[in-house]
């Protein structure tokens, strides 16, 4: 057992205590930020004369010494202590005796886990941001070869209108952009520095939590002490927008494992990103996409977590929230993998275009573009509505799609219906003529593409300082 307390204790930890209340088995994964954020410390302490030059020379050489040990794997962090703030202070005192003594002046792991947690979260805000941006290439490429494969649109499950791949493919690039404005957004929320918060209260000593901020790369320091050592709500918003991309992509995989059944054959997954059968030899899984589907339930539970175990908590930092942490770790390296899983597999996906055209052909995807036909030759649209219907019912019982009808059998339905019926009904007709932006006709969609290429052009994180190289010179 190994902890920064104990002065006022009598007794030892009962083991058991110290086994339920030591969080360095999961805190030791942000190492990194815990001593970038005391280098960050000394360097104020020394600029405000709290600590001597020496001092603040010794303590940022050993620290950064004990950051590339850990980092070369050459220093093990040991879990016989308590966390990682302990692990770090315990090996500074070893090293450099009663001045790695001072590291901790003028601050509480209170603000030193609100800072270590933030540093670590909004690096994984970035690293989630440039996934979405590997999925988003991915959905655009796609999106350019199959401007021209045709494909039934679904209401219900059912058969629609016809549409085309590009534009099924590009609802998609349309939620992973909102979920990189979600990264954006959050990023700039939680860009507030809660070093110096202390405790609760702040401290007496003249720290300069401007100068601090500015080294860790934040816009500013948090405005309350007592909210800056016990904000979770960044972590909260990152949970939320993680749920909400791997919705995303839950429903992206139901539509894969669907398209890939024997009854749709729309896609072929690649062999590299499915499965097979210990029994059955025919059997080509999309596991893949089944485990992304699947795993989403793990994120928003991590989500549910986190909301449940803050809305008791009373100001100001409260043990409740070192639970803050084994479960985001979860749901972020669940999150990133299945992005980069996804990514992966859509860039390998064959589409069979026949298979989708020829089902778009066969499931009256063109009836409302007959009865829009009648209406244009003077029909009023309910009455064109019940002049289709019976065309359909017709077909179903013959078999047979609406453009395998003679002109006979439909003047039959209808006396209103002439030779160009069969090109105002064709597949390319009833996707050509949809041309408002957001729709699915081949000139929409190449100016929406257009779109898309200038955005992916842009990146916000360019704007973003080098913190960390400057902090380590
Ligand atoms: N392991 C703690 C956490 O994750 C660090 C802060 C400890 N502070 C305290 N007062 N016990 O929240």
């Amino acid at each position: 057992m190994a902890q920064l307390w104990g002065g006022r204790f009598t007794k030892e930890t009962d083991q058991l205590v110290y086994n339920f209340n030591a969080s360095i088995s999961f805190d030791k994964k942000f190492y990194r930020q815990d001593m970038l954020g005391s280098i960050a410390h000394v360097k104020m302490l020394g600029k405000q004369g709290i600590l001597t030059e020496q001092e603040t020379k010794d303590l940022v050489a050993a620290v950064k010494g004990i950051l590339q040990e850990v980092e070369a794997g050459t220093l093990e962090i040991s879990h016989e202590y308590e966390d990682i703030h302990s692990f770090v202070e315990a090996t500074l005192i070893d090293r450099i005796g009663d001045t790695g003594k001072k590291l901790h002046t003028g601050r509480s792991r209170n603000d030193q886990v609100a800072l270590d947690m933030r540093l670590f979260i909004r690096q994984e805000v970035l690293a989630v941001d440039g996934l979405l941006c590997e999925m988003l290439k991915v959905i655009l490429a796609t999106m350019e070869e199959h401007l021209d494969t045709y494909m039934p649109g679904f209401t219900h499950l059912q058969k629609a209108q016809p549409v085309t791949l590009a534009h099924h493919l590009g609802a998609y690039f349309e939620m992973f952009r909102r979920d990189r404005l979600r990264m954006q957004d959050i990023y700039q929320r939680m860009n507030d520095c809660p070093l110096g918060s202390g405790a609760l209260a702040g401290t007496t000593y003249d720290l300069d939590r401007y100068y601090t901020a500015e080294l860790l790369g934040f816009d500013r320091p948090t405005l309350n002490s007592m909210d800056g050592v016990s904000d979770r709500d960044y972590l909260i918003e990152f949970l939320s927008a993680l749920s909400t991309i791997m919705m995303h992509l839950s429903r992206f995989s139901e539509e894969i494992i669907i398209w890939n059944s024997n009854e749709y054959q729309f896609v072929e997954i690649d062999d590299a990103y499915s499965t097979g059968s210990s029994i059955m030899p025919q059997k080509k899984n999309p596991d893949i996409a089944e485990l992304v589907r699947g795993k989403t339930g793990r994120v928003y539970g991590a989500l549910i977590s986190l909301l449940t175990t803050m809305k008791g908590i009373p100001l100001a930092y409260n043990k409740d929230m070192q639970e803050d942490k084994e479960l985001s770790f979860d749901a972020i390296d669940t999150a990133k993998g299945c992005l980069a899983l996804f990514t992966g597999m859509l860039s390998s996906l064959k589409f069979c275009q026949d298979n989708m055209e020829a089902s778009a052909k066969n499931g009256f995807t063109n009836a409302t573009d007959a009865a829009d036909y009648l209406v244009n030759h003077g029909v009023p649209f309910r009455d064109a509505h019940g002049i289709v219907g019976r065309i359909v019912l017709y077909c179903i019982d013959k078999k047979i799609a609406i453009d395998d009808m003679s002109l006979e059998e439909l003047k039959a339905i209808s006396p209103v219906f002439e030779e160009d019926i069969f090109e105002a009904v064709s597949m390319e007709t009833c996707v050509k003529k949809r041309l408002t932006i957001g729709a699915p006709g081949q000139e929409a969609m190449k100016q929406v593409i257009a779109i898309h290429q200038e955005y992916l052009k842009q990146d916000w994180k360019k704007e973003i300082p080098d913190w960390e190289s400057e902090l380590l010179k």
